[in-house]
């Protein structure tokens, strides 16, 4: 078989990508080691930026996402007897929409079928070859038959795990281990308020999200080694009303549908193209979830690409010369955007550290300047 692109992961990367470069005329064929069900069912991020809600509109993508989306105007941050609304659309004249990467990917799965791209999903033993001459991808597919795929170009979109990444000639990379790490939770209850609560608390950070009117999403600070198991679900509403709480406000709860201890870690790696492979997402970056980044950046570095590849097939090179330059430039303000955020909200050091946080918290609220850039940067650069 032959096409123009071949795309490794069928996650937000991989099944934007695709749908861009459908919508150019570019054909790609998309490789996914898990069944769709199972990419559906993955609870992963909440939160979409400004840019990417403009562009799933503008690419045909935003049926569902306007009747169903909550678009919130700001975040409430927080600390023991303070809670403060920062408005976003006040200060940028951006906001945020609350819409799960669950939806995100079923919209796309669906987009996909009715243009008729084809998948292979529960693909295994998925190789790269020959990425800076005439590149070829061997893999087998669900029915256990081995198949090859040649192509112009090869698009790692397959996260942290994947094999793509190993196929680039590191120039750099750096990594940050956090000391802590999420328990991540969602409940059938509706939230207990109109907009995400991030707030510190000296017995760790802790959030309240919300995927609909009536599910809501928490996340509690926890040890990196966390045991789940010491976790009942009482004890989960005991931390969340003690972390969340401020005089007069009272947390609903209801059944626990879900939980799960998530690692977290910045990391980066350079150049995010070898040849005619170029590196998208999770597979060539990860920050931690505090400022809700990690699908932004999936979204915008596949804006970038299909950008790029679509000049290229028409002769002009400039832009994907240019690609792993300037995705990296986002990377690293989403770098350290969500390294301030973590950093700022979650108990780690000594006191000394504890009274530094509580600083940088009061003078976030207090501050128009440092208001306007936490918001900045939370409702997303332009893309
Ligand atoms: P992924 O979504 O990881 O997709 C990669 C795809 O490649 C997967 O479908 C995978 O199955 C496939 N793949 C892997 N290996 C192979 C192979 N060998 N062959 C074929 N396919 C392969 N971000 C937030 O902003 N807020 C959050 O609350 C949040 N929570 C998260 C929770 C978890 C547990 C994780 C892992 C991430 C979370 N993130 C969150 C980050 C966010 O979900 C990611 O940044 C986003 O999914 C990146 O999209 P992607 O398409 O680049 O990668
Ligand atoms: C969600 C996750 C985040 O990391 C965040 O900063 C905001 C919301 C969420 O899953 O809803």
């Amino acid at each position: 078989m032959r096409t123009q692109v071949v795309i490794v992961g069928a996650g937000p990367a991989g099944l934007l990508l695709s749908h861009l470069l459908g919508l150019e005329g570019i054909d790609s064929v998309l490789l996914e080691r898990q069944t769709p069900e199972y990419v559906q069912a993955r609870i992963r991020a909440g939160i979409l930026e400004a840019g990417t809600v403009e562009l799933l509109r503008d690419t045909g993508l935003g049926d569902r996402l306007d009747a169903e989306g909550m678009e919130h105007r700001g975040i409430h941050l927080q600390w023991p007897g303070n809670r403060h609304h920062l408005d976003f659309v006040d200060l940028t004249g951006r906001s945020v929409t609350v819409y799960g990467q669950t939806e995100v990917t079923k919209d796309l799965m669906a987009a996909r079928e009715k243009a008729g791209r084809p998948a292979f999903y529960s693909a295994s033993e998925v190789e790269l070859h020959d990425v800076t001459g005439s590149p070829f991808v061997t893999f087998v597919d669900g029915d256990g038959h081995a198949q090859r795929i040649d192509a112009d170009v090869v698009v790692g979109c397959d996260g942290f795990h994947g094999p793509s990444r190993d196929f680039v000639p590191r120039q750099q990379v750096w990594e940050r281990a956090y000391p802590f790490a999420w328990l991540g939770v969602l409940a059938d209850v509706a939230p207990s308020t109109d907009e995400l609560i991030y707030a510190w608390h000296p017995d760790g950070f802790a959030m309240h999200s919300m995927r609909s009117p009536h599910v809501s999403r928490f996340y509690l600070q926890v040890a990196p080694d966390e045991d789940i198991a010491r976790w009942s679900d009482d004890r989960i509403w005991t931390a969340l009303s003690e972390r969340l709480g401020v005089p007069g406000w009272t947390l609903h709860t209801g059944p626990i549908t879900e939980k799960s201890v998530l690692p977290m870690r910045s990391f980066v790696t350079t150049p995010m193209r070898h040849g005619n492979l170029y590196l998208a997402g999770d597979a060539a970056h990860i920050v931690p979830p505090t400022g809700a980044k990690g699908l932004n950046l999936a979204v915008a570095d596949v804006a970038l690409l299909s950008t790029a590849l679509t000049a290229s097939f028409q002769g002009d090179d400039d832009l994907v010369d240019a690609y792993s330059e300037t995705a990296l430039r986002r990377v690293w303000r989403c770098t350290h955007f969500s390294w301030w955020m973590t950093s700022m909200l979650h108990r780690h050091g000594d006191d000394f550290d504890a009274q530094l946080q509580l600083s940088q918290l009061q003078r976030t609220v207090t501050s128009e300047a440092a208001a306007t850039e936490l918001a900045n940067n939370y409702a997303g650069l332009p893309l």
